[in-house]
């Protein structure tokens, strides 16, 4: 780091450690001088060798700092006469006061990105108790099962019944790696390249990368505030992965005529459903909803994960089907030798014993609920706020003139990162928006983070 003058003793601080390019880094701090009035209109600013060497950077760095302000309007080129500050310095008061919440450059990212939970700085007793009965036991002999332990695959049966509802036994229950592994999985032993299986869109990009890599034909079926469109869906398509509880992005609830119309095709058609309940349990003041698989266990695999109730870094979940899909499924891998490891395993199995899952759940919901009502009320002046029901995001929908991608360069630019809608969208057409994860970061670093995108969208 540095902080070298240029003219008029203006100081520019470059922080090479910042995740932020250098000429980003460069081109906002002119814009703040110019903005604030500390560069007037009309003032000569130095050339780019001089200010690359006053500034130990070369001078592409100074150039594309130049280039960039210049297409934004700030400054101009004078033939043979240099680069001056144009008249610009009026614009916009309202953001120029509220550019004081923003955190330093120096500063990591704030992330609004969905899918990842709150994971305190210190550990819960309940989650050491765990890894300490872990410690005192030596691990089973052999390869253990292929579908996972025996204990743990009973224990998350009872959990599946008493918090889904689906009436299942241990040997409708294989642990995975978590929802992408276990689908994967699925589509390996179940699907052949050119098949077709119809996915949501928008819609989960992981799943899609799945089908792709598995080299199957996507059919993309449109999605709207409730969910699925089921009455899109052809006969001539014998799988469909769906995310009814909270469609992800979009967050709609399946509601239940849907749900049992979607089961209708299935049974009809003779396709499988792919359930993929990543965030069910996460829910505010509304009646539960039944899962597919609760409607019927021939028809759907139902997908369930620890990535937002504990943490995706574990790395683990479990697919609940009919016993003879569990045991094709639990044959492949004790070929292939791919299933989760026996600490995690039984970890999870104490902290299912202990209740320490049940309680994290509570706890999380009740941090979440708050936030999310924040979130709801901050962004509501910015767009239609939809998907707000459930799980840890909601999805912004802006007004059809706006560029989200844009909105998401100048949020990283401005210390937040967001993810535009159209990154999930493939051949259905929709308004533009901004999908808006509030579990993530603390509370005090939540309310940063909308200050600081609510500043970005209101010059849009
Ligand atoms: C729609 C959806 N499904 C599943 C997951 C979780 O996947 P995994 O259990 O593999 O971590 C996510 C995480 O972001 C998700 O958004």
């Amino acid at each position: 780091m540095g902080s070298p003058f240029v003219q008029s003793s203006l100081p520019l601080i470059l922080d090479r450690a910042d995740r932020l390019p250098l000429h980003l880094q460069l081109a906002e701090q002119f814009r703040a001088a110019i903005r604030d009035g500390r560069l007037a209109a009309g003032h000569r600013l130095p050339s780019t060798r001089d200010l690359a060497k006053d500034l130990s950077v070369s001078r592409s760095v100074a150039q594309a700092a130049y280039d960039q302000l210049h297409a934004e309007g700030w400054i101009e080129g004078r033939t043979g006469a240099g680069t001056f500050v144009t008249d610009v310095a009026p614009l916009q008061p309202a953001v120029r006061r509220r550019a004081a919440t923003r955190p330093d450059p120096a500063e990591p990212l704030l992330t609004l990105r969905p899918g990842i939970p709150y994971i305190g700085p210190t550990p819960d007793p309940g989650w050491r108790r765990a890894w300490r009965e872990v410690s005192t036991q030596s691990p089973p002999p052999g390869y253990d099962d292929a579908a996972g332990t025996p204990a743990l695959r009973e224990a998350l049966a009872e959990h599946v019944r008493r918090v889904r509802g689906i009436a299942c036994g241990p040997e409708n229950l294989l642990i995975t790696n978590g929802t992408v592994h276990g689908l994967r999985l699925l589509l390996t032993v179940t699907r052949q390249p050119g098949d077709r299986i119809a996915i949501e869109d928008p819609g989960y990009l992981n799943a899609v990368i799945a089908a792709r890599d598995h080299r199957l034909e996507i059919v993309d079926v449109p999605v709207d505030e409730d969910g699925l469109q089921v009455s899109a869906l052809t006969d001539d398509v014998p799988a469909a992965y769906v995310t009814p509880s909270h469609q992800y992005p979009l967050g709609g609830r399946l509601p239940v005529a849907r749900r049992n119309e979607l089961i209708r095709w299935a049974r009809r058609t003779g396709a499988m459903l792919i359930e993929d309940d990543y965030d069910s349990e996460f829910r505010y003041d509304v009646a539960p909803l039944p899962a597919l698989a609760q409607l019927d266990l021939d028809r759907v695999v139902h997908l369930g994960t620890l990535s937002k109730t504990l943490s995706p870094s574990l790395r683990l979940g479990w697919l609940v089907a009919s016993d003879t899909m569990v045991d094709r499924l639990a044959t492949f891998r004790a070929e292939s030798g791919d299933w989760p490891g026996w600490p995690m395993q039984a970890a999870l199995l104490t902290m299912l014993r202990d209740g320490y899952l049940d309680q994290a759940i509570r706890r999380s919901r009740r941090l979440y609920s708050d936030r999310r009502t924040h979130t709801c009320t901050v962004l509501a002046p910015y767009g239609q706020v939809i998907g707000q029901d459930a799980g840890l995001h909601i999805t912004l929908l802006l007004p059809e003139h706006v560029d989200d991608r844009q909105v998401a360069v100048a949020g990283r630019e401005a210390g937040v990162v967001v993810a535009p809608l159209s990154e999930y969208r493939r051949t259905t057409p929709g308004p533009p928006g901004l999908v808006i994860g509030y579990a993530t970061p603390s509370t005090e670093n939540l309310h940063k983070a909308l200050d600081i995108l609510t500043d970005v969208l209101s010059r849009r």
